[in-house]
């Protein structure tokens, strides 16, 4: 079984541009292994994640993810069960969203209302992918 999940997570005030590449790289090298794809968006202040893959693959990733020192307060606010996935081409992709900086943010503190705005969310922040 496939699943998808999204969080956001409060970036820690040290991490610089170079610890965000060294994040994606060993992500790329693992997720390939691991066979789970996905997306990283991240705003000046946060990190919002979209991850696929087997269903008990991505509960131990997560709480791997989880207890990751260069975040914190990881906000999950989606997790579908899916037949195809949608990030298919990346093992992991990173996109630069500062003009969603005020989003991400509000996100990460309230929350969203039901499943539709997560996965509005998912599409206007990946909507610059490569
Ligand atoms: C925002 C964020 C996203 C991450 N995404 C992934 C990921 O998709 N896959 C992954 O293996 N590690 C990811 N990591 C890194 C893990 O927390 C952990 O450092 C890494 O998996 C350890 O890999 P290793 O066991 O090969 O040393 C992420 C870390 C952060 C802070």
């Amino acid at each position: 079984m496939l699943t998808r999940v999204f969080y956001i997570s409060e970036i820690v005030e040290s991490v610089t541009d170079i610890d965000v590449l060294v994040i994606l790289g060993v992500a790329q090298v693992n997720n390939r292994r691991l066979d789970v794809t996905g997306m990283l968006a991240q705003s000046d202040g946060h990190f919002a994640q979209v991850l696929e893959g087997r269903t008990d693959v991505m509960r131990t990733l997560l709480a791997k993810i989880a207890t990751d020192p260069r975040h914190r307060e990881m906000r999950s606010l989606l997790q579908d069960s899916i037949e195809r996935r949608q990030f298919s081409r990346w093992s992991m992709g990173l996109v630069r969203r500062d003009d969603m900086a005020e989003q991400m943010k509000t996100l990460h503190r309230d929350g969203c209302t039901n499943n539709a705005q997560a996965r509005l969310m998912i599409q206007q922040l990946m909507a610059s992918a490569p």
